[in-house]
């Protein structure tokens, strides 16, 4: 890992990367640690999402997390990093509730030190969206498969696989671009329509289960790192197996307590000779 301090990537970086025509890349952190480690990578933005719900608190909704908890993410990730864009979630229930409840909201994400906020929505959150980014709060958008909207019995389904879903998205984008977003964020949309949309718009389109007619990606790090295992997405590639590396270092470490292999000379600390000489005169006469 590099310790040379790099500078801090700037909204207006993201958005000279789509005419450039350079890829963005985005990962989901919630923590301290983890977020560390994107700290000294290239990646272009960091996502507390809310995400977070499931493979953070083990819920089976993302509509379960709230504000007190995304805050405490938050706190960890902007802890660590000084060189990524931080974009946190708006969690579902902070921006539904009118103008001054999302504004509020919103800017306890950007007092807590995040640079921007998402918002899971389309055309029936678009007024909430407009008036954030009037105030200039830099908002991104996240349309296609919306998580936090979608009952849990429908099934979390691609989108715009019919010529008329497709329309209905592509004038989504629009209008996010229209209210001012910087970014849109395509969940689980056909590989067709991503490109359509992503040619259509001139803010940069970041896709997750989209295929590669996006101007960047995102995927959520404990997918990609094998770390949550309770439901595997087809469109996630596994680049680490980290959950087994994890379980194997902890069957290791059960087995070397039990067996006195662990801990060893180099894990203890002493007292000198001379005071331990003193303790047993003390523990006698006691
Ligand atoms: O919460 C999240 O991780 C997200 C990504 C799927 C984009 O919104």
């Amino acid at each position: 890992m590099s310790l040379q301090k790099k500078s801090k990537i700037t909204i207006s970086e993201i958005l000279s990367k789509k005419k450039n025509k350079e890829k963005i890349t985005m990962l989901t952190s919630y923590d301290y640690c983890l977020s560390r480690i994107c700290n000294e990578t290239d990646l272009d933005m960091v996502l507390i999402g809310d995400s977070a719900a499931t493979v953070m608190m083990g819920y089976n909704s993302t509509r379960k997390i709230g504000m007190a908890e995304m805050l405490t993410f938050c706190k960890g990730v902007v802890n660590a990093i000084t060189r990524q864009v931080v974009v946190a979630d708006m969690p579902f229930g902070s921006y539904q509730m009118g103008k001054s409840i999302s504004i509020k909201n919103a800017l306890k994400f950007l007092r807590c030190g995040c640079d921007a906020v998402k918002l899971e929505g389309g055309l029936e959150i678009v007024n909430i969206i407009k008036n954030l980014t009037d105030l200039g709060i830099p908002v991104m958008g996240h349309i296609g498969l919306k998580p936090q909207t979608t009952p849990l019995h429908h099934g979390y389904i691609s989108q715009g696989k019919t010529a008329e879903d497709a329309l209905k998205l592509l004038n989504e984008a629009k209008v996010l671009e229209e209210a001012g977003v910087f970014s849109i964020v395509l969940e689980k949309v056909t590989s067709e329509v991503a490109s359509v949309i992503t040619q259509s718009v001139n803010v940069p389109t970041i896709g997750i289960g989209c295929g590669p007619h996006v101007d960047g990606q995102v995927l959520v790090t404990h997918d990609m790192l094998g770390l949550y295992r309770d439901f595997e997405p087809k469109f996630v590639k596994r680049y680490l197996n980290l959950s087994e590396q994890i379980f194997n270092a902890i069957k290791a470490y059960e087995t070397e307590v039990k067996s006195g292999k662990f801990p060893q000379e180099e894990h203890m600390y002493h007292m000198t000779e001379e005071e331990f000489a003193k303790l047993e005169i003390m523990l006698k006469r006691a």
